[in-house]
């Protein structure tokens, strides 16, 4: 069984109704016992779940838009499109990060992109796992070449923020925020995370893999698994945008997003950043910072990405460490 058999019975139950084993073995072109152990394959991948009934066949609990490069690229600008030698989309892959960068373009200024319905291994910050059940997201990745020393790149993780915050914005989502150094959180749950990770010579040019997850439906089962508080687009948005869209329209920002960065580094996505910082002015601790944890007040980022913290010993910039608001019951 390959991920080609399992996608192409996704697909036949993706519009939810429900299906005969008869029919789906018709439009496989394979026996009903084979269709029976696909089947029985698929409702083991995390997040699918499947119906039965005996007088009408199998369903899928609710309807799933699956991810297709060419509705992808029909969001995109046509130089942007320029800008990506290729475009994968996975069933399932260990992780898009993971895989973008064993693809990684080798000319500056150009990208390749990997999308996964499913991540068996997703990364997240600080060595965490990242849950990514099959369709229940956003998991993607795009691994761009600067012409930049490897030292540049500290401001890039911010500018992604910025660009998420942006195009979910531009998608009609209101109230979002971001939370040093780029996480989006809605009503202080956890929507969307970012993690770049950088390579390169010193001098450059470098690679940056920019992985992005961002939370569409979670299943219960997988949410139960996230050790953070989360959120996703389903519960916040009357109306989600289509997966294939957000796609094309993340891809297009994120594009134009490492091309300005190149250019002028994190400077033209400050005051997005500002505006949707989510912590600035509030009783804040940091953990992890130098080994130990900070707390003190939050004044928001300096130019080049720092945390700045207001500590009885004066204010601190700090480049790493993980984030949360003090006394305000999420500690
Ligand atoms: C975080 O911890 O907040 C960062 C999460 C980043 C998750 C995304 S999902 C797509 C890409 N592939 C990965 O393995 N991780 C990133």
């Amino acid at each position: 069984m390959n991920d080609q058999a399992d996608r192409a019975l996704l697909e036949a139950l993706a519009d939810g109704r429900w299906h005969s084993g008869e029919d789906l073995a018709r439009m496989l072109g394979v026996t009903r016992a084979a269709v029976w152990k696909r089947l029985k394959k698929l409702e083991r991948f995390p997040g699918v779940a499947l119906e039965r009934a005996p007088s009408r066949g199998y369903r899928l609990t609710s309807p799933l838009e699956l991810l297709m490069p060419e509705r992808i690229r029909a969001h995109l600008s046509p130089s942007a499109a320029a800008r990506i030698g290729a475009m994968e989309v996975h069933l399932q892959v260990d992780s898009t990060n993971a895989r973008a960068q064993r693809l990684a373009p080798t000319e500056t200024n150009r990208c390749v992109v990997v999308l996964a319905e499913h991540q068996t291994a997703g990364r997240g910050r600080r060595g965490r796992r990242w849950h990514s059940p099959l369709g229940g997201g956003l998991w993607f990745s795009l691994a761009w070449r600067f012409d930049l020393p490897l030292a540049d790149l500290g401001g890039l993780s911010l500018a992604v923020g910025a660009v998420v915050a942006s195009v979910l914005e531009e998608e009609g989502l209101e109230g979002h925020v971001l939370k040093w150094p780029n996480d989006v959180l809605f009503d202080g749950r956890k929507l969307a995370g970012i993690l770049v990770e950088a390579s390169g010579e010193a001098g450059g040019p470098c690679l940056a893999v920019v992985g992005i997850g961002i939370n569409l439906r979670l299943d219960e089962a997988s949410a139960r698994s996230i050790d953070q508080p989360w959120i996703d687009l389903e519960q916040v948005m009357a109306a989600p945008p289509a997966r294939n869209r957000l796609a094309g329209r993340m891809v297009q920002g994120v594009v134009e997003g490492c091309l300005r960065y190149g250019d002028s580094g994190l400077s033209s996505f400050l005051e997005v950043w500002r505006r949707r910082d989510g912590f600035r002015g509030r009783p804040v601790r940091l953990e992890g910072a130098g080994g130990g944890v900070r707390s003190g007040l939050c004044l928001g980022v300096d130019a080049d990405g720092a945390l700045l913290l207001e500590t009885g010993s004066g204010v601190e910039r700090h480049h790493a460490g993980e984030l949360s608001l003090r006394g305000g019951g999420d500690e």
